[in-house]
């Protein structure tokens, strides 16, 4: 038991929010109202005791986004997510727990105050904040210069590459003048000193220790973080001089990984048309924004990582990969439709013809043309075969044989059969082969991954992993084809449910539930860690009412779960029903536990007889039954 709760509180509070005492969370909510919150960021109307409106989290014509003012929880009925007014900051802004308490402590004029450490904390805090403050007065004094008098050279580049002073306004370009110390005397006259500029990236340290500005003679490009304040700055050369661009290097506010260019313009657009385009350059996504695609993001000069893949996943489902048309853009593409396919975004590839880039693109043939591009271009399956099959060698056996092993490697990724068959017969006819030779192929790969599948469940069943009890009727379908275990509530069931509904709606059952119940009872595992944190947030006294669990919460999966629980209008069971359904979630482990069994014996017994094994199993398997017995007995009293 005592280990139990060690894991449980590890899960909580402590490992989320560092030093961040509780109080401070629950008067940071208190403070907070979550309508007030949230209508910063959605138009909410009232609709009955509810607020309702469009979803920020998924694209909506009508409405099915709505927060519960009485315990303070918003949830959606359309894509599922839910939580408290923390979890709704962190959703949005994308931001750590941490940041979240933060921001909403100083929205609300709580000093934030953390238990041991503070001094070097709350020292971090405000060094943050003054290099905001340092980006801020470095980007009116880029901008002042651009739009005055040292800004002409920068002006007509920008006129010769067709962007509006509209647009410049729009992206907040500016100028870095061709001087040492332009912007370092304009911030000491700021009250900046040399030392928080060199920090800040904005200045380079020369010999004598002179000070001098970093960027000099070029177009600024600010980079913002999600509320739009300029966090970096990309500097571009105004003729062919190399470097072409210098970037600030990473500072306390500064992740290049941790960024999209202009992420905080586009996220709109991304709601509006359904999808993100994500281009390469700077250039890119501003020509594209000045033709209208307002829905653009690039990847800040760098692969794109797993982090910026997860903070397009936040606010949309599908990405349009825009890559330059040459041999770096199209490795960088297949690079990027993987990191994007493992977040589960819906990927598509506009293919730009060789040499151009979508900046380029649009301006030599219009922003139509590139709509087109957006609107033909091809989901993950089609691209890869094409460019597999578009590079391959057809006239020689070894090429031949070599793309199919591609084609099979991609086709094998498919979940759908369907799918499977359609693409199968499609490369069969641009490789000029059989399609039942592929189609063996495919099989003969398939058989191979199912082998292994089937290895793995033998030993989880051994092992009475039930976590993974769901799979175990294999799953092998049509071609042999592994398959994905489901994801989300799915295979949650209505006991599971029920009990966690009637736990977070009367807190004072879990005392009794908990002597007699684990976590890893519960068979799903979603359920299994909303039951972690319903524990977790009881253990720590922090549990005045249900959604105050969602302080506890950290995946998207188990917040869907209990807003989905608290929001459920169907009646709640009576309290007395508690015990019950307990008891019904062991019994339904009995059966689980006794089918494995039962397995086994069956297994067992074909081989060359080993009595004593088989004896050992009969005997559990008594037990078990009377066990089950006994406490189906209890149900029905
Ligand atoms: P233009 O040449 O002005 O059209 O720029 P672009 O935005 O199209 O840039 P390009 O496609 O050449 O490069 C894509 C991105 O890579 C740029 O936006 C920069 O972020 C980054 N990048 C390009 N060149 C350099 C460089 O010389 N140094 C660094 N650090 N980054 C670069
Ligand atoms: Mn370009």
């Amino acid at each position: 038991m005592g280990s139990h709760q060690a894991e449980h509180v590890s899960n909580g509070v402590n490992a989320m929010s560092g030093l961040i005492p509780e109080q401070v969370i629950a008067e940071v909510r208190e403070r907070n109202d979550i309508v007030a919150v949230i209508s910063e960021y959605v138009e909410l109307r009232k609709a009955g005791k509810n607020w309702k409106g469009l979803c920020p989290f998924h694209r909506e014509k009508t409405p099915s986004f709505n927060v519960n003012p009485e315990e303070q929880f918003y949830y959606c009925f359309g894509c599922g997510a839910g939580g408290n007014v923390i979890n709704f900051l962190m959703a949005v802004e994308n931001i750590s727990f941490r940041e979240a308490v933060e921001r909403l402590a100083e929205r609300a004029g709580i000093p934030v105050r953390f238990e041991n450490g503070s001094p070097e904390k709350t020292q971090s805090g405000s060094e943050k904040k003054r290099l905001l403050e340092l980006h801020r007065a470095a980007h009116e004094f880029f901008q002042n210069n651009l739009f005055g008098q040292s800004g002409g050279l920068a002006r007509q580049y920008l006129t010769a590459r067709g962007i509006q002073g509209e647009t410049a306004r729009v992206f907040g370009l500016g100028y870095a003048p061709a001087e040492w110390r332009g912007l370092l005397s304009y911030l000491e006259r700021r009250g900046f000193s040399e030392a928080e500029c060199l920090a800040a990236g904005l200045a380079s340290e020369g010999r004598g220790s002179r000070c001098y500005d970093r960027f000099r003679g070029r177009l600024m490009f600010p980079v913002c973080d999600g509320r739009g304040q300029p966090i970096a700055f990309g500097g571009r050369v105004l003729d062919a001089s190399q470097p072409k661009y210098l970037n600030s290097p990473e500072t306390l506010i500064f992740t290049k990984g941790n960024n999209l260019y202009r992420l905080d313009l586009a996220r709109r657009g991304f709601r509006e048309k359904g999808f993100a385009v994500l281009v390469e350059g700077y250039m890119d996504v501003i020509s594209l924004y000045q033709a209208g695609f307002d829905n653009t993001v690039a990847a800040l000069g760098t692969a794109l990582t797993e982090y910026q893949a997860r903070l397009l996943k936040r606010f949309t489902q599908e990405v349009v990969i825009a890559f330059d048309g040459d041999a770096a853009g199209e490795a960088a593409t297949w690079r990027g439709l993987e990191i994007l396919r493992q977040q589960g975004l819906r990927v598509r590839v506009a293919e730009l013809p060789g040499g151009e880039d979508p900046d380029t693109f649009i301006r030599t043939y219009g922003g139509r043309a590139f709509e087109e591009l957006l609107n033909k271009a091809p989901g993950l399956t089609e691209f890869k075969l094409g460019t597999i099959i578009r590079r391959a060698d057809l006239s020689t056996v070894d090429g031949k044989v070599a793309a199919t092993g591609r084609i099979i490697e991609v086709l094998a990724e498919l979940d759908s059969p369907v799918e499977q068959n359609e693409y199968l017969r499609w490369a069969a006819g641009r490789l000029k082969i059989s399609e039942d030779v592929l189609a063996a192929e495919l099989e003969a790969r398939g058989a191979k991954a199912g082998i292994e599948n089937s290895s793995r469940h033998r030993i989880s069943s051994k092992s009475n992993n039930r976590g993974d009890g769901k799979d175990r009727d294999g799953s092998r379908k049509a071609l042999g084809v592994r398959r994905r275990q489901p994801s989300g509530l799915q295979g949650l069931s209505d006991i599971e449910a029920a009990l966690l509904r009637l736990l977070l709606h009367h807190r004072q059952l879990i005392e009794r539930v908990k002597q007699v119940l684990y976590p890893e009872d519960f068979r799903h595992p979603v359920a299994q860690r909303a039951m972690e944190c319903l524990l977790a947030c009881h253990e720590a006294g922090h549990l005045e009412h249900g959604a105050a669990v969602f302080d506890y919460v950290k995946d998207a999966s188990v917040q869907q779960l209990i807003a989905g629980l608290l929001t459920s209008r169907t009646s709640l069971p009576p309290v007395q029903t508690c015990m019950h359904y307990v008891r019904r979630l062991q019994v339904m482990h009995l059966k689980d536990d006794l089918k494995v069994l039962e397995d086994q014996i069956g297994q067992v017994e074909q081989e060359p007889v080993d009595g004593r094994l088989v004896s050992q199993l009969s005997n559990l398997l008594i037990k078990y039954r009377q066990l089950r017995e006994e406490i189906s007995r209890g149900i029905r009293t």
